[in-house]
């Protein structure tokens, strides 16, 4: 058995002890066991004696298991950023263990899902943007798929060692290598669970690691395109900055175990920022290991960067809102890519897809795959008009281009032999995938007509075009796929927080995947975090010691402001707005927050005193003095759940900081519709230093007879302008 499987176990005899718990877990597995996380807060200053011992000896107190069964049942000891470990429980085990005093949850680990390049210049972001004087000290950890080390976009030609904060490792498994650009690599994954599909190694054979990893920080890569299509140069938000790569995702998705590992290594390794594009379903905080390996990370100054989610457009669909996290959401660039096509009659249409080849204009004849069904393999035209594999007749379809009523990576028409489709979307057609083979992805109504077209002809053809970028008027504007507020467990805390660009992104890819090429254009908010990610480690590069919250709130109160009549849902599509990295670097005034903070809205929310407690690991939380609401964390966005058709009224607690010029008079600005009634207390603000504190509060009174009233704050210096938006809704 391989010492890589147990990356965070340092001492031997930990290994030892791991070694049997997996040979055990092998031999033994009972089929009503399955992973669990049990949390316990903060470490302590010491652990008496091997922490995974104690975990152990928990195990054997609480449910009377052997020395020898408990040791076995161990997955993972967390010590390093907080104490906790993973093991395999049955649902009854676990109810005996959460009634003890000393953990803060017991949760069931669950498998998540992973959720140029034009975009940094669309945003205004050249690459000769002023760059940070401390860049090539900022430490980006990438939780995901792993990496590709061999692109150009890591390529470490002219950069030093790592710098020396650095705690972290290579495991070079497979001939895997680090270089002073990619500074550490580790993986995590129980042994038995990886399949011949993966590669134990941080190596990326899925694409999307290597992908999200130079978004954020690629260096400049010049001719970068996906085989002519999107070329020009790629590059990341900063692209002399580090890659540390925490490999979590796998052919069997992204398991909380091994996610709350990685962020208890990133967290002791050293880096500065983490992205995370990577969700799951709504949890409470502390039953989410993103959400609670994120709060340790935040303890130390570390702000975790991540993914809305792709659930959209539904309401309350977005995923990682936990107020110290940044959520973000994707939105389009001013570049789209599309795929013609074109009919026999001269009609032409503007369709979406990526086809790296397209039927070089020659003329195909097409057929409706209603009009192909496999009647022999009893399949009717209301089904085969779908193009499902194995419901098309291969004579009638074999070297034509044919039409379906749904989308489908293609297989269907692949197999029964089609040289190309033209395929039906019945939601908004705003974005482009890659497929089997040549595709033109088409509107209903569109559609209809190539359908009346193909049924009424009688040789009917078709040609699709090769895929290309065109200029889009309409950017930017918050894509469908991507996830929507409100926030599903705390309303009140308005998410996302942000959007950024997550359409048609071309970046580094893995040969390993498919398509075998350097670079490939994918879609997401798995594209849209490391953007973000990108512009945050452009933020600290600037400004070391700010806290995770005062990056976020110089991203927040800087956008671009986006509009509501290009997305109805308005804040809870784009939140503040669009990132603005160079203006992010001048917010002039933040909205800082501290673990405190965060703890006294848990309290106020209703969160046991015992477990956040245990989270902080002293007895600060929940006194008189440290009980808040959910009102008075000073998030630099305002949001209030109403009662539909009832009259509201309510009020906000703000401390700003200012970090722009030392003398400075800042007023407030309020732009509300007619039925709010806003009053900020004081409205104006005097600052005679750097890093002076100033608190307001501002009131907010009016009729809820909307699902959603948008207002804004603006402090002005005439200088600066630090914007938050305000939503009532009803829901
Ligand atoms: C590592 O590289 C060596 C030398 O090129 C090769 O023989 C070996 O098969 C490689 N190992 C793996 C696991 O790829
Ligand atoms: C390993 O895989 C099995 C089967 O898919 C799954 O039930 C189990 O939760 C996995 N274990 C871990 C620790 O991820
Ligand atoms: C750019 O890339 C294309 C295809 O990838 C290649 O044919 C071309 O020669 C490259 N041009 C330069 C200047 O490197
Ligand atoms: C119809 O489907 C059957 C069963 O899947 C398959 O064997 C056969 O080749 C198909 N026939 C045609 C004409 O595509
Ligand atoms: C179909 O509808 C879309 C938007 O609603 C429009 O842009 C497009 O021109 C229409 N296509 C045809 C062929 O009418
Ligand atoms: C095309 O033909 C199919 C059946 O062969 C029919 O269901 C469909 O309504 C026709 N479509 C049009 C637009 O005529
Ligand atoms: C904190 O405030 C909340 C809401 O006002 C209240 O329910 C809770 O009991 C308070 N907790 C403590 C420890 O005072
Ligand atoms: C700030 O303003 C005060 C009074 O207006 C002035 O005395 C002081 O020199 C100013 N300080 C700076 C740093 O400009």
């Amino acid at each position: 058995m391989d010492r890589h499987l147990f990356p965070l176990l340092s001492s031997f005899l930990l290994l030892m002890l791991a070694m049997k718990a997996l040979r055990g877990h092998a031999e033994t597995t009972e089929p009503n066991q399955r992973p669990y996380i049990v949390y316990m807060g903060e470490k302590p200053r010491e652990f008496v004696g091997m922490p995974s011992l104690a975990h152990s000896e928990l195990l054997q107190k609480a449910i009377k298991l052997s020395n020898e069964e408990a040791t076995k049942r161990l997955i993972y000891s967390y010590t390093k950023s907080f104490n906790g470990f993973a093991a395999m429980l049955s649902d009854e085990e676990a109810r005996k263990l959460s009634g003890m005093e000393e953990l803060v949850s017991v949760f069931p680990s669950k498998q998540m899902q992973l959720h140029t390049t034009r975009s940094w210049n669309f945003m205004g972001f050249p690459s000769s943007a002023p760059r940070g004087p401390f860049e090539s000290d900022v430490i980006i950890g990438m939780i995901d798929t792993g990496i590709w080390p061999e692109s150009k976009s890591f390529d470490d030609a002219g950069f030093g060692p790592p710098p020396s904060k650095w705690k972290g490792i290579c495991q070079s498994n497979h001939n895997f290598t680090c270089n002073n650009k990619i500074i550490g690599a580790r993986y995590y994954h129980l042994e038995s669970n990886i399949s011949e599909m993966d590669i134990p190694s941080p190596l990326d054979n899925e694409g999307h690691g290597t992908h999200t990893s130079s978004t954020a920080a690629g260096r400049l890569v010049t001719n970068a395109s996906l085989a002519g299509i999107a070329d020009g140069t790629a590059r990341g938000g900063v692209p002399s900055a580090r890659i540390a790569v925490y490999k979590v995702c796998w052919s069997d998705g992204c398991s909380e175990v091994d996610l709350l590992a990685a962020f208890e290594d990133a967290i002791a390794d050293g880096v500065d920022i983490i992205s995370l594009s990577i969700g799951g379903g709504p949890m409470n905080y502390f039953d989410d290991a993103i959400a609670i390996g994120s709060f340790h990370a935040m303890k130390k100054n570390i702000l975790t960067s991540s993914s809305a989610g792709n659930s959209g457009p539904d309401s309350f669909s977005v995923a990682n809102f936990a107020p110290w996290l940044l959520t973000v959401a994707a939105s389009t660039i001013d570049r789209k890519i599309i795929a013609r096509a074109k009919l026999g009659n001269g009609e032409k249409f503007q369709g979406m897809a990526i086809n790296t080849n397209g039927l070089d204009g020659e003329m195909y004849p097409l057929i409706f795959g209603g009009n192909a069904p496999n009647i022999s393999a009893g399949v009717d035209s209301s089904v085969s008009s779908f193009c499902g594999e194995g419901t098309l007749d291969k004579k009638l379809v074999k070297g034509k281009v044919v039409l379906c009523s749904g989308l489908s990576h293609g297989s269907g028409p692949l197999l029964a032999g089609a040289v190309g489709a033209i395929m039906q979307t019945y939601g908004a057609n705003d974005v482009s995938f890659e497929f089997l083979l040549p595709v033109s992805v088409l509107q209903s109504n569109s559609s209809e007509q190539v359908q009346h077209y193909a049924n009424k002809t009688r040789n009917p053809t078709a040609s699709i075009s090769k895929s290309e970028g065109v200029f889009d008027a309409t950017a930017p504007y918050v894509v469908s796929f991507s996830s929507r507020g409100p926030n599903p467990i705390t309303p009140n805390i308005l998410k996302p927080d942000l959007t950024a660009p997550g359409v048609d992104i071309l970046a580094a890819w893995s040969p390993l995947s498919n398509p075998k090429v350097p670079y490939n254009i994918i879609s997401g908010t798995s594209m849209s975090c490391p953007h973000t990610t990108g512009a945050a480690a452009y933020v600290k590069s600037f400004n070391p010691t700010w806290s995770s919250a005062a990056i976020k709130s110089a991203l927040m109160t800087t956008v671009y402001v986006m509009s509501s009549t290009k997305n109805a849902e308005a804040e809870f599509a784009y939140g503040a707005g669009h990132i603005n990295p160079l203006a992010a670097l001048s917010p002039g005034l933040i909205y800082d927050a501290k673990e405190i903070d965060y703890i006294k809205m848990l309290c106020g929310e209703g969160y046991s005193t015992k477990k956040l407690r245990l989270v902080t690991g002293d007895q600060s939380s929940c006194t008189s003095t440290n009980n808040g609401t959910v009102f008075d964390l000073n998030y630099p966005t305002f949001a209030f759940q109403a009662q539909q058709g009832k009259s509201f009224s309510t009020s906000f607690q703000r401390t700003v900081t200012n970090v722009g010029v030392s003398n400075s008079t800042y007023k407030a600005i309020v732009n509300a519709p007619s039925s709010l009634k806003i009053n900020v207390e004081p409205n104006v603000l005097s600052f005679d230093a750097l890093l002076e504190k100033k608190s307001f509060s501002i009131k907010i009174e009016g009729d809820a007879t909307k699902t959603t009233i948008s207002a804004v704050l603006i402090w002005s210096d005439g200088t600066y302008n630090v914007r938050s938006p305000i939503v009532i809704f009803t829901s």
